[in-house]
């Protein structure tokens, strides 16, 4: 084959593979192959040493004109090749600001709010209403009203915060929804069956069964003739129609200024199922509530006649609640707000 046939097949060779190369790098290559200091017009190249110079100028020149034809043909395949590769890469990268994403991102209502409100529900299909007080109280409403005077040592189960309002130390947050008790008291005659849910604070240390904002709802009933039997029927009805029947309830004796006699309101731990196990300190049993006959100290306060009226009170743990109904381990996780808990509640 002369110098100038060999030129002619490197062309078509370059043709026939620039239109197998399937992206920019297999383009270089050919071009490596080809045109490159080692490649095959270099070869041609170096063998025109061997001409006479007449035959090595024409010589030369085809060998400029095959590489520039080659040049043209890689570039043109280049290019195209380039131009797809950029479509791709733009899709892969493509942001899409209107896309909606997956309902599951929807926001919920919160779990302690959901309780609240089927708490409530219960107590309203028993023929109770809904009532709230304020979260800033005196230190009349929130103690001396419910016959914890200054300085009465029970106060010391509800340690709180203080603020600077008014004479020191006459402002609180709420320890407890109690106080709601005399609001209403003073507000209505009786009889009255209400309850009444809210936060409340106190300056308790976080653990599996307290954090330092809660909820509570209280329930105050006051009639002529109410016993101690009513208060029984009554919390036995609630533990049934909000826990189900194979939940086991229990009244245990206990102490509370504003009521007498007085008991803690406690069901089977739903984590152990009454085994033992570190939400309900290894008893079995976890404390929902206080509750006990209202106090004749407190009707005196709103200045009714303990002789005429009688009645019952409780106060349960909202978040206490929801804790035992959800079986959750860590009472913390509610005020946590990571959404991968709050989602699955
Ligand atoms: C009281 O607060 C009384 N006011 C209850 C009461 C009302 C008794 C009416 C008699 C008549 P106690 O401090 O035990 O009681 O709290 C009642 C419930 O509130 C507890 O059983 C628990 O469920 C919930 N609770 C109390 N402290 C916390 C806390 N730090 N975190 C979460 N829940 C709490």
């Amino acid at each position: 084959m002369t110098a100038g046939g060999d030129l002619a097949a490197l062309v078509t060779r370059a043709v026939q593979e620039a239109d197998a190369a399937g992206s920019v790098d297999a383009v270089r290559q050919i071009e490596t192959d080809l045109l490159g200091k080692r490649g095959e017009l270099a070869r041609a190249q170096r063998s025109l040493g061997s001409l006479e110079p007449e035959a090595r100028r024409s010589a030369g020149q085809e060998i400029q004109l095959t590489r520039a034809r080659i040049e043209e043909v890689l570039e043109r395949r280049r290019s195209v090749l380039a131009g797809a590769e950029r479509a791709e890469r733009l899709a892969g990268e493509r942001l899409d600001l209107t896309e909606i994403l997956d309902v599951q991102y929807r926001g919920r209502v919160h779990i302690v709010q959901r309780t609240r409100d089927e708490l409530e529900d219960v107590f309203v299909g028993m023929g109770f209403f809904v009532a709230e007080g304020p979260e800033i109280e005196t230190d009349w409403y929130n103690f001396e009203a419910l016959n914890m005077p200054i300085a009465h040592p029970a106060r010391g189960m509800w340690d709180t915060f203080y603020l600077e309002l008014g004479d020191p130390e006459t402002v609180v947050l709420r320890t407890h929804t109690s106080p709601v008790q005399i609001r209403l008291l003073q507000q209505q005659e009786p009889p009255l069956y209400a309850v009444m849910p809210g936060r409340c604070y106190r300056h308790d240390t976080p653990d599996a069964r307290h954090t330092p904002i809660f909820h509570q709802i209280e329930g105050l009933v006051v009639d002529r003739g109410i016993s101690f039997a009513d208060l029984a029927g009554t919390i036995e009805t609630f533990t049934t129609a909000y826990f189900g029947p194979d939940i086991h309830a229990r009244l245990r004796p206990a102490y509370f200024p504003f009521t007498e006699p007085s008991a803690e309101y406690e069901i089977t731990c739903t984590i152990c199922k009454g085994a033992g196990c570190r939400t309900c300190s290894q008893t079995g049993w976890v404390e929902l509530g206080g509750a006990g006959m209202v106090d004749p100290a407190v009707f005196a306060a709103v200045g009714l006649d303990a002789e005429e009226w009688s009645g019952f009170a409780f106060g349960f743990g909202i978040d206490r609640c929801a804790q035992m109904r959800h079986e959750i381990p860590d009472m913390r996780v509610l005020i946590e707000n990571d959404v991968r808990v709050l989602r699955q509640l």
